[in-house]
């Protein structure tokens, strides 16, 4: 016997239907089949005239069963389940009691009228999964709410919340307090009234072909690579010339197609990754609040950053650097992040100087005794980091967690011997800050459980994806970075030029290829950083990167790197002294052996991720993909690079 996943509760003359699916009500077939069920039921019913639909729990609806999305769809399909509600002859109405994401919003949209409570929140975030809305999602919200609207909440997948869907138009009422008590009352408003026109019959006007223009542009330039939100539009504009039910019938085609396509696998794979990755069980105020003022010991490129995306997320920071005049470019380097965070609207202006205003300087780390976490950023030098956690021991609270933003250095040496073992670990930022969202998490062989779960709740408060890493020089992701760029290289002396295998992996997806990312980021750092190493007598082959920056070629910042640039411009121009130095390093016998750029650097990669996984330096083949993803600017729509291998050879 299937259990009862969608109840029902008479009450005068109203049926109150509750869909009890844990965890979040998603609309697995068994629901599907339930729900119709009670729609024909009601309909014979001649005691019942209206209908709520609600949903137990924190969520009224939080979706299609996406893990259905790997098999054929199987009957009843939800577009009729919710036709059949739409063409129901009593009033539903949707009483959104949490989140209603997806189908559940569009379920809601299939109802006559519909009561949320305020804080609940309606989206349809499917483009951002690679499909669109497939049960009349496109249709149903423009003759709500307008084509512009729609087209803006469907393609970018963001909530909207209560106050803005009462504006919009998008429900009937917002309950407060005694939720089920309202809708009742809103409920029996209705039990002799004539139904409102259907969703589906409401007229729309279309925009006109300038604002479609528009729309088709703005699309193409944020959706890299995943073709859902300009389909999404398409269904949109199909429904508003050729109406509802031709509207209805293209969104479905466009759904199946979607569906089975490799981005909207590679985006499932990267939201279940996600999903799994370990993360704070705070909410995000609970964290803020409990992680009370941070620490940042340097203020250079890291340590400003990591103290601007501590600003920028509300938690007060003291920044602490060598001298006041180190302290005061530090300062301004955070003022203008979050300045230019400010233009860039990310963060409203008045916000962003109050927030500024809980950044406070100091010259020595005696200013941190009441921290809670310090994190050190100072340049990557053991001694020197040695010192500064020595000090940070001496004048923190006992159990305040110090953290090392270290990128090579072990981060157990710089620790050794300092009392309280168990408040270290190293947390890898990557630059920018307060923009990459990869937060790499080391625990160290004695950090505490209550160490680790303070720094997920940093990652919470700072919206980043936090992957837990074994301690192994270079963790996950500069380890792959490395295997990157030495294939890179090697494809150089098999005979390719820096501009093919940029242009090929940029036709893969990625923004930049390998070289013109070394030139844009600056090919110093990591001069620099093989230089320590073997300075530190852990011997580094001299790559031809390394060669050009011993040259003063660093990148963009000295307008040569792998490619000359006219002073004021960023367009790269093909050196011939790059070509020189690779002439020289390439074996007579160099001829393109390799057949295939993108596949040879894939393959590297993967390569290095399962030495990775053997080693337990990743605890999983996804978490490397999310570091690949987060960190480093892998394409979404292909899953990252583990994804990208074992999804091969799979049907589209
Ligand atoms: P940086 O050279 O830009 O800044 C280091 C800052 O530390 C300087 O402003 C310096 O004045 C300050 N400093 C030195 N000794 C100090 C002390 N005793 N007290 C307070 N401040 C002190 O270096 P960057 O690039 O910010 O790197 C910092 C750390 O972050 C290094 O360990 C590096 O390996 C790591 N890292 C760097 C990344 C990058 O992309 N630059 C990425 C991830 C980690």
């Amino acid at each position: 016997m299937t259990a009862s996943l969608v109840t029902r509760d008479d009450r005068d003359g109203v049926a109150v239907l509750t869909i009890d699916n844990p965890p979040v009500n998603a609309l697995g077939q068994a629901v599907r089949r339930q729900l119709l069920a009670a729609v024909q039921d009601i309909e014979a019913d001649s005691t019942i005239e209206v209908v709520v639909l609600t949903g137990q729990g924190r969520y009224f609806v939080g979706g299609a069963d996406i893990r259905e999305f790997d098999h054929q769809p199987e009957e009843p399909h939800l577009p009729d389940v919710i036709d059949a509600i739409d063409r129901s002859s009593k009033p539903w109405i949707a009483a959104v009691n949490g989140s209603a994401i997806g189908g559940g919003a569009e379920l809601a949209l299939g109802c006559h009228y519909r009561v949320l409570l305020a804080g609940a929140t309606i989206s349809l975030p499917e483009t951002q999964l690679g499909i669109i809305p497939g049960a009349g999602g496109t249709q149903r919200l423009p003759r709500l709410i307008g084509v512009e609207a729609a087209v803006d909440v469907v393609t970018s997948g963001r909530s909207i919340k209560s106050h803005e869907a009462i504006a919009l138009g998008l429900v009937d009422h917002i309950a407060t307090a005694g939720f089920l008590g309202e809708v009742l009352a809103f409920a029996a408003e209705r039990l002799d009234a004539a139904l409102p026109v259907r969703s589906s019959m409401r007229p729309v006007s279309d925009p006109g072909p300038g604002i479609w223009a528009e729309i088709e542009k703005r699309i193409a330039k944020t959706s890299s690579g995943n073709r859902a939100p300009a389909m999404a539009m398409e269904a949109i504009r199909e429904g508003v010339r050729s109406g509802f039910a031709v509207g209805s019938a293209h969104e479905r085609d466009a759904f199946l197609r979607l569906r089975q396509s490799p981005e909207a696998a590679a985006l499932r794979h990267l939201f279940f990754a996600e999903r799994s990755a370990r993360r704070s069980r705070k909410t995000v105020d609970e964290a803020r609040k409990s992680l009370g003022s941070i620490g940042v010991v340097g203020g250079g490129t890291m340590g400003s950053g990591i103290a601007a995306a501590l600003a920028i997320a509300g938690l007060p920071v003291i920044l602490a650097e060598t001298n006041v005049d180190r302290l005061d470019d530090a300062m301004s380097r955070v003022g203008a992040v979050l300045a230019s965070a400010a233009k860039r609207e990310a963060i409203d202006a008045e916000k962003a100087k109050e927030r500024l205003a809980r950044v406070s300087g100091a010259v020595s780390v005696a200013a941190m005794a009441d921290c809670n976490l310090v994190i050190e950023a100072v340049f990557e030098d053991l001694d020197l980091k040695k010192s500064v956690f020595s000090a940070l021991a001496g004048h923190c609270k006992p159990d305040a967690i110090l953290a090392t933003n270290t990128s090579y250095l072990n981060p157990e040496e710089i620790v050794e011997g300092l009392p309280g073992a168990d408040r270290f670990i190293a947390l890898h930022f990557f630059s920018p800050a307060h923009v990459m969202k990869l937060l790499e998490v080391i625990p160290l062989e004695n950090s505490s459980g209550q160490t680790l779960t303070s720094c997920l709740d940093l990652a919470g408060v700072l919206g980043k994806v936090a992957i837990l890493c074994g301690n192994m020089e270079g963790f996950i992701g500069n380890r792959m970075l490395r295997r990157y760029r030495a294939g890179a290289e090697r494809l150089l002396l098999d005979g390719y030029t820096p501009a093919e295998v940029d242009g090929a992996m940029r036709s893969f997806g990625f923004k930049m290829g390998p070289f013109e990312a070394q030139d844009l980021s600056g090919l110093d750092i990591a001069f620099r950083a093989n230089q320590l190493m073997r300075n530190l007598g852990r011997p580094q082959p001299m790559s031809l990167a390394d060669r050009l920056a011993s040259k003063g070629r660093f990148g963009q910042k000295s307008r040569a790197g792998w490619y000359d640039y006219e002073d004021g411009s960023r367009t790269p121009l093909a050196s011939a002294d790059v070509a020189e130095l690779i002439r020289s390093q390439r074996s007579a016998a160099a001829g393109r052996t390799i057949g295939d750029v993108v596949e040879f650097l894939l393959s590297e990669m993967v390569d290095e991720g399962e030495k990775l996984l053997a080693s337990k330096v990743a605890a999983r083949a996804s978490d490397i993909d999310l570091v690949q993803v987060h960190g480093f600017g892998f394409p979404r729509t292909k899953g990252g690079p583990m994804h990208h291998a074992t999804s091969r050879g799979r049907p589209d």
